[in-house]
């Protein structure tokens, strides 16, 4: 298991942060300036707000759905200028501003950000346009579905056409503020209704689908006052990157992040006049070299072209845009050196140059006015060669800095920033003593996954609130954690010695920990599971897996009740698993090659997603219990001495019916108070055997439905309702003593991919209906008593021997035994009479399928076959005018 690289989503987030900082701050101080005007006695409580108002308000509640009763305050009871979300104006009472943003947080685990409190449905915004007053709407965050712009006084405004201005058959409005971003589900197909909103000042729409629009950019530049106009992640196309020049007359700010243009940066940005200060088009697919007309842009402070295809070198004029505060460049495809006129933006507060193809050497001279530079990301693969004075001390104070350097040591002008929170450091080989351990004492979030860290971890404490240490050469034993500490990884090093240092000497917790994630897998760890868990009852994933730990679980693991999910896989922990583990609610519970015994846990919770207990020596039955667990996507109890049937009411499991990975994400989210919007992801992974291959499956987890029930002692036959769990993707029931017949259901379950029956004691025929499987590319039928001929002329011959042996009485290719006698009763045409319906269409599968195995098995079959035979030569035409019908389609 691994921690999500943590840093490389931090400029995202931060410029995030940032971008959307601008409209809180503008919605609070007009809070502060109405309060402040109350306060002076400048309102007049007479003046109640206007029927007219209060029935287009009453009119807009009726029209959308308020699953939480957020306008609940919306009633004619109190004057409309108190409720929820309005403001009026002070003098004459009418509604100015209508706020209703939905605040949402992500659960710990997420299926999907929850926004069932949120508005939701369709709005008319034609209403709301009939709040003559109205200069500020805000329903950003919400979960609209559709906008409509018909009032019932101008029906079929809609169709008209862009070249027929609605603006002269409609009033404007006085609205200067439009948000309504973030409502991801909201689709919005033509812009027209900005030709009635002259007055527009700031257009927030990110995240709302505009791909329907292919007009975009002639519709905003109508807007003569548009001074910020964001619409990131909007699904635009075109960003009409020949077009000379643009009308935006007031533009200041412009956000189209997040559009696929695949496209060069468009001529008319260059030449804007109306002095643009920021330009964010990051992961925007964007081609070609930076153009010297952006010197054109003479007031730009923030260029955003985070992770485009941008390629060439960073020329020299760079240094020449001397207002830029922000520069993000990084994850592109630029070559050739850094300039070192650079050094000469002195404004410059953010740069990132990460993760390009630069050359060469980076020292003092590329930051040397930067005294203002906050954020310095420079990593890249392989490193650039860093040549600092060793006695250089910057003219900056970093607060974020991710790098990645070549040689032993690092920088020592690295231990002259006191404020740094977030360090990232990447692909590095370097040495770290007690010195570098205290200095990231003082860092908040400390990522050094995957470097060559010479260092030992004994009698360190470690302070920073996300900590990622995997992947290093990290010796001694478990450092000791401050109640600081949220996150842990410390995975893939070789740490030695017993869990307790981490666990129990909790000296520096002050009896409050705020551990949510510990991940200490892939170490040398021995010794015993400790009882000091009651420390880290805020634990809610836990990953011991693949150490040397021995003794049994302690019952006092049981006080871990946020636990989600807990991996203790290949330890040689023993006994059985204690009931106490019910008090946590773990959903994927992971103990894999231990030397448990006892029965299957039957206290899982309902909602458990995935449950592997396999390589253990568990016993019993399978409790019926499993089949309340109706979101388990991963059963994975093979290799134990489990006996007894299979439940039949395995089809209660309801994730394994429906193949729907939309639904559903393996992954932690852990939000921290840093800003509203940054949170972390820690994706879920397991190992599963699928086709006969031993896989980790992390980012691809949520695509696989399993059942493994392998190596037991399992009898009795398959229930047939088994066969309805049509989401499944690999069925192993192999090794057990299974009996009976295959049925035909198994032509249902259309997902499957990887099937193994083999070793057991099935009998019968394999059944036609196994061929519909489109699929299944890994089936193992082997070592059972099956019977009769494989069903020919279809995809079960691509299958090769060794899917089929040991079956002494089963025949035909790819078995090199051929099938002599007739094959029985039920693969004859039903009719006696020689009806070819069933024998027809399968032969045509056969053929198309081009099989060749598949046409002689046929043909066999027909030889010795006489009623087939009669109705191959009676129709011989028929077929003969399908086959040409089929070849010409190809
Ligand atoms: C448009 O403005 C006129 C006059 O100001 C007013 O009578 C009419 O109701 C308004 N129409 C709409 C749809 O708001
Ligand atoms: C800028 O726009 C004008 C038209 O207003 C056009 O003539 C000129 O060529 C454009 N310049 C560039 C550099 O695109
Ligand atoms: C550009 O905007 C100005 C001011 O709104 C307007 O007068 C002019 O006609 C517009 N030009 C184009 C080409 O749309
Ligand atoms: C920095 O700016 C000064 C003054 O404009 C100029 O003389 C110098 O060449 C610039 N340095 C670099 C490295 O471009
Ligand atoms: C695991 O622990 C046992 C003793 O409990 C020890 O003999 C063995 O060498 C350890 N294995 C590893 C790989 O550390
Ligand atoms: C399975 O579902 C059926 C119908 O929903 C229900 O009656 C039955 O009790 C369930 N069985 C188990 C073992 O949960
Ligand atoms: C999967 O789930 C999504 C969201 O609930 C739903 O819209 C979609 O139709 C489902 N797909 C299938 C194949 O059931
Ligand atoms: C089924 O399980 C057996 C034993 O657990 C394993 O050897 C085999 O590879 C698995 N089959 C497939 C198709 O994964
Ligand atoms: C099927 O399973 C048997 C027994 O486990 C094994 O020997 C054989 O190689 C497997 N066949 C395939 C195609 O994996």
């Amino acid at each position: 298991m691994k921690l999500n690289s943590i840093p490389p989503t931090l400029p995202f987030l931060s410029l995030l942060t940032m971008d959307t900082s601008s409209s809180p701050y503008a919605f609070i101080f007009a809070c502060l300036l109405c309060t402040m005007m109350f306060d002076a006695g400048t309102c007049n409580f007479d003046n109640r707000c206007s029927k007219k108002d209060t029935q287009t308000l009453l009119n807009f509640k009726k029209g959308v759905m308020d699953p939480s009763g957020v306008l609940s305050s919306w009633s004619t009871q109190q004057d409309c200028c108190e409720w929820r979300g309005v403001k009026c104006d002070t003098i004459n009472s009418r509604v100015t501003q209508l706020g209703l943003p939905c605040s949402t947080s992500l659960p710990n685990y997420i299926e999907k950000e929850d926004k069932s409190h949120c508005l939701t449905g369709t709005f008319s915004l034609s209403l709301l346009m009939e709040l003559e007053f109205l200069n500020y709407l805000d329903l950003n965050n919400n979960d609209f579905l559709a906008i409509q712009f018909d009032s019932v006084h101008n029906q079929n405004y809609y169709n008209l056409s862009v070249s027929i201005r609605p603006r002269q058959y409609l009033n404007s409005s006085t609205l200067r503020h439009l948000d309504l971003s973030y409502n991801e589900n909201l689709v919005i197909n033509s812009l027209q209704f900005l030709f009635r909103m002259p007055s527009l000042e700031y257009l927030e729409l990110s995240f709302v689908d505009l791909h329907m629009e292919t007009n975009w950019l002639q519709i905003v530049t109508t807007l003569p006052s548009l001074s910020e106009l964001s619409m990131s992640y909007c699904q635009l196309k075109d960003l009409s990157p020949s077009l000379q020049h643009a009308n935006f007359t007031a533009l200041k700010i412009l956000d189209l992040s997040g559009n696929k243009f695949h496209s060069e940066l468009p001529k008319w940005l260059f030449n804007l006049s109306c002095g643009l200060s920021d330009i964010f088009l990051g992961s925007c697919s964007l081609t070609g070299q930076l153009p010297k007309t952006l010197l054109n842009l003479r007031h730009l402070e923030k260029l955003g072209l985070r992770n485009n295809d941008l390629n060439g070198s960073i020329p020299d004029w760079i240094g020449e845009l001397d207002h830029l505060q922000h520069l993000l460049l990084g994850g592109n495809m630029f070559s050739g050196f850094i300039p070192k006129s650079l050094g000469n933006l002195s404004s410059l507060t953010y740069l990132s140059v990460d993760s390009n193809q630069f050359t060469g050497v980076v020292s003092e001279r590329n930051f040397a006015k930067m005294s203002k530079l906050k954020y310095l990301y420079i990593y890249s693969s392989p490193p650039l060669i860093f040549d600092f004075d060793s006695h250089w001390i910057p003219p900056f104070q970093l607060e974020s800095l991710q790098l990645s350097f070549s040689g032993p040591h690092l920088p020592a002008w690295l231990y002259t920033q006191r404020y740094i929170q977030d360090l990232y450091i990447y692909g590095s080989s370097f040495q770290a003593p007690d010195k570098f351990w205290n200095f990231v004492s003082r860092v908040s979030q400390l990522s050094l996954e995957d470097n060559s860290i010479d260092g030992n971890l004994s009698n360190i404490l470690l302070n920073s609130t996300v900590v990622s240490l995997s992947s290093n050469g990290l010796k001694g034993s478990l450092p000791r954690l401050s109640s600081n500490v949220a996150v842990v990884g410390l995975s893939n090093n070789s740490l030695s010695g017993s869990i307790s240092p981490l666990l129990c000497d909790h000296k520096m917790l002050n009896g409050k920990s705020n551990l949510v994630y510990l991940d200490i897998s892939l170490n040398h760890l021995s010794g015993g599971l400790t009882s000091c868990w009651k420390n880290w009852k805020s634990l809610i994933h836990v990953n011991l897996g693949s150490n040397n730990l021995t003794g049994k679980i302690p019952i006092s693991m049981g006080v871990l009740s946020n636990l989600a999910s807990l991996h203790l896989h290949e330890n040689k922990l023993y006994g059985e698993i204690p009931p106490s583990l019910q008090n946590c609610h773990i959903l994927i519970f992971n103990v894999r090659e231990n030397n448990f015994t006892g029965n299957i846990p039957n206290w899982i919770p309902h909602a458990a997603k995935a449950l592997q207990l396999r390589s253990n020596h568990f016993s019993g039955n399978i409790p019926a219990q499993i089949c309340q667990m109706s979101s388990l996507f991963i059963l994975d109890i093979a290799d134990n001495t489990i006996s007894g049937h299979i439940p039949t009411c395995l089809c209660n499991i309801t994730a394994l019916v429906v193949n729907n990975a939309s639904h559903r994400e393996y992954s932690t989210t852990l939000q921290y108070n840093f800003s509203n919007r940054s949170f972390y992801l820690f994706e879920e992974s397991l190992e599963l055997v699928v086709k006969g291959l031993v896989l980790e499956y992390g980012n691809n987890l949520k695509f696989m439905n399993l059942i493994d029930m392998s190596s037991n002692n399992l009898s009795g036959t398959i229930p047939v309702q088994m066969f309805s769990l049509f989401g499944l993707c690999s069925l192993n029931l192999s090794h057990n003593k299974l009996t009976g017949k295959i049925p035909n259901e198994i032509g249902n379950m259309k997902n499957l991919e990887s099937l193994d029956f083999s070793m057991n004691q099935f009998s019968g025929e394999i059944p036609q209906a196994l061929s519909k499987l489109s699929f299944l590319c890994c089936l193992n039928l082997s070592f059972n008593n099956l019977t009769g001929s494989i069903p020919s002329g279809t995809q079960l011959q691509g299958f090769s021997e060794l899917s089929y042996t040991g079956n002494s009485d089963l025949c035909g290719p790819p078995l090199t035994k051929v099938c002599f006698k007739l094959p029985d009763k039920d693969r004859k045409p039903k009719n006696e009479d020689g009806d070819e319906s069933e024998f027809f269409p399968w032969f045509h599968i056969g053929l198309k399928s081009g099989f060749v195995a598949g046409f002689l098995g046929v043909f066999c079959a027909i030889l010795l076959n006489g009623k087939w035979r009669e109705a191959y030569f009676k129709s011989l035409n028929d077929l003969r005018d399908r086959l040409c019908a089929w070849l010409s389609t190809i």
